[in-house]
């Protein structure tokens, strides 16, 4: 047996807040539409912060959390699809700003929305070959850089944020049995790049992919407790992506999960992307929901496609 528990966690969110209002003199939208579709009611836009600047934020308050220095940090992994450049990469920006050695593996994953997740599992990985035994972890996205202003059943459901882990890695620790899947797919969701057309611009079937978490969430909840040999009773707390406030209620419906074990920050933060689930982690602890021994579940999907679970300890 061997595996992570989470230390530490911290979240940063850019100051300027855009509310539904904001939006209705932007596009062809109202208060109401927004909110009773999405559950949204505000989220956070760059102005003048980097992304590097939301990941340092976020891993300063994880590390202060977990009361661990830079110096014995092992691997440093960031899920984004929006760093700052492409070279250096948001992990070798943040090495260089937070100080963490320089014999260590830093970079970035980008599996979307599900990018946390697999950035966990790819630690996991990692430090159990490092003779350092702590991680740092992040989700961090601005997708406010990559909006279609033009098309409004997307514009409205994307905020900026960060969020990070500070894990720690030992051979007594359970794996969290991260369940973790792919189909690639280019019409369902998709943001250019460098490639063929060179537009990063975010394009979206939002029916296509709502039809397509409301299946994967219970799929991969369900692989969770299959892998861990666990029941929903066993789980302290249900952490979901947060794209949509309708996703998490009907899976919410289909378990059973009573209103103390889950959380929504959907209305305040929109959807954050890789952020998202490292946001919500990082707001539990602050709230005292969670803490050292709660079990979470946490269950998440996006662009790819990509879905992915995992099960996680407090140390
Ligand atoms: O993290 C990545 C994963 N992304 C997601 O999980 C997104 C999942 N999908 C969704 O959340 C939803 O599909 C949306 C919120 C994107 C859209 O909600 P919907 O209920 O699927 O709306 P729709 O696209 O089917 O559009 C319904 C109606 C249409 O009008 P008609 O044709 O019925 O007259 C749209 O034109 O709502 C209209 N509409 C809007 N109206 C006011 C679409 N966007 C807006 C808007 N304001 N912003």
């Amino acid at each position: 047996m061997s595996g992570i528990k989470l230390r530490g966690t911290g979240h940063c969110a850019p100051e300027r807040i855009m509310t539904n209002t904001d939006m209705t003199k932007i596009v062809d939208t109202n208060e109401e539409w927004i909110l009773s579709r999405t559950g949204i009611e505000t989220r956070h836009h760059v102005t003048g912060e980097r992304h590097l600047d939301l990941c340092v934020g976020a891993a300063k308050m994880a590390l202060e959390h977990a009361g661990i220095s830079p110096d014995q940090i092992g691997a440093c992994v960031v899920a984004t699809l929006t760093p700052d450049d492409l070279v250096p990469s948001a992990a070798c920006a943040l090495q260089r700003e937070l100080g963490l050695p320089g014999d260590i593996p830093c970079f970035d994953l980008n599996a979307a929305c599900t990018g946390f997740l697999f950035a966990l599992h790819t630690m996991e990985c990692l430090l159990a070959a490092s003779p350092r035994k702590f991680g740092l972890v992040l989700g961090c996205d601005v997708l406010s850089r990559i909006i279609n202003w033009s098309d409004r059943s997307t514009c409205i459901l994307f905020g900026d944020g960060a969020g990070a882990a500070v894990v720690e890695w030992n051979e007594s620790f359970e794996t969290i049995h991260a369940q973790l899947g792919c189909q690639g797919d280019d019409q369902i969701l998709h943001v250019g790049g460098v490639g063929h057309d060179r537009t990063s611009v975010l394009s979206m079937d939002g029916q296509k992919v709502f039809k397509f978490a409301v299946e994967a969430v219970p799929r991969c909840i369900d692989q969770v407790l299959t892998a861990s040999d666990r029941s929903i009773d066993d789980v302290d707390f249900f952490v979901f992506h947060q794209a949509n406030a309708r996703i998490i209620d009907l899976a919410v419906r289909k378990y059973h999960i009573p209103p103390e074990k889950y959380y929504k920050n959907i209305s305040e933060y929109g959807n954050t992307s890789a952020a998202s689930i490292p946001i919500v982690l990082s707001e539990l602890y602050q709230l005292g929901k969670i803490g050292p021994g709660s079990r979470v579940l946490c269950v998440g999907f996006g662009g790819g496609l990509t879905w992915g679970g995992a099960l996680m300890e407090f140390a």
